[in-house]
């Protein structure tokens, strides 16, 4: 296979190669950040030659048997494989995505996998999601009402205002969008980011909550709304073919209107 180089100014080094075991009929590279904080050594880059023939079709399938038969140590977070749970997002040949929903044959050459970027890494493929998640909060993504529910009953929508919450229900928190923001990377102490923005929406947009206006106030801000430049890199993104950019406009349509 040929030899793989980083920019000659990287912090990150080149690290272990793993070789495809005897016979492999079909070997691919895997290229995959690793850092440990309890060792004082900069992040490396190991390289694991796994047999495609004998691995499933996903990225998560190879970096399981990766962990499960080569290198136990390697550490990265999954759950349920199969784009539901939202904890395998991770920056793939490039690109934020989930494992689990990436085929391994949508790569062409090595396969790079780092974790998502501008986070603090706790180790190896495992970004620190404390702040975004104190974000999330913050948003209380929660129904909230004063009016009790009826008796006996569920709170009723009409079919239309169902479908005003298509797009946004089905965001699985993988943050692939918030770290693929400019904005974000630069300001998210302070900037909520598009996963978080989309979650408010989605609270926003729900016919049966009594605290859109309390929703809007808490977003009037130049940094927690307002950061958005509509890059567009959360929507390109996506790994679930979402639209956060929209819910973000939407939510500064909505501050223009009530003024
Ligand atoms: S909008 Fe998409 S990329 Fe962003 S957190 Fe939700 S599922 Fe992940
Ligand atoms: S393992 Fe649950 S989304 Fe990938």
């Amino acid at each position: 296979m040929a030899e793989f180089t980083l920019p000659a100014n990287s912090k990150v080094k080149v690290g272990n190669t793993h070789k495809a075991p005897e016979g492999a009929g079909n070997a691919r590279a895997f290229k995959v950040y690793r850092y440990d904080p309890d060792k004082a050594e900069n992040p490396r880059l190991d390289t694991y030659e796994i047999d495609l023939d004998e691995c499933g079709p996903m990225v998560l399938d190879a970096l399981i048997k990766i962990k499960n038969e080569v290198d136990t140590t390697l550490t990265f977070r999954r759950s349920c494989r199969e784009g539901i749970c939202g904890s395998c997002s991770m920056n793939i040949d490039g690109t934020n995505t989930l494992a689990c929903l990436k085929p391994i044959d949508e790569v062409k050459g090595d396969v790079k996998i780092y974790p998502l970027p501008h986070m603090e890494v706790i180790k190896d493929l495992v970004p620190d999601l404390s702040t975004a998640y104190a974000q999330l909060a913050a948003v209380e993504p929660w129904l909230k009402s004063n009016t009790p529910p009826p008796l006996d009953e569920e709170r009723r929508q009409s079919v239309e205002e169902r479908e005003k919450l298509d797009g946004l229900w089905e965001c699985v928190l993988c943050f692939s969008c918030s770290t693929s923001c400019p904005s974000y990377w630069w300001n998210g102490e302070r900037y909520l980011g598009p996963a978080v923005l989309l979650q408010a929406y989605r609270w926003i947009a729900d016919s049966r909550d009594e605290y859109t206006g309390e929703r809007l106030d808490s977003l009037e801000d130049p940094f927690r709304l307002y950061r958005c430049h509509t890059i567009m890199n959360c929507t390109k993104t996506c790994p679930k073919g979402l639209n956060p950019a929209k819910a973000i406009a939407e939510i500064k349509k909505m501050m223009v209107m009530r003024r």
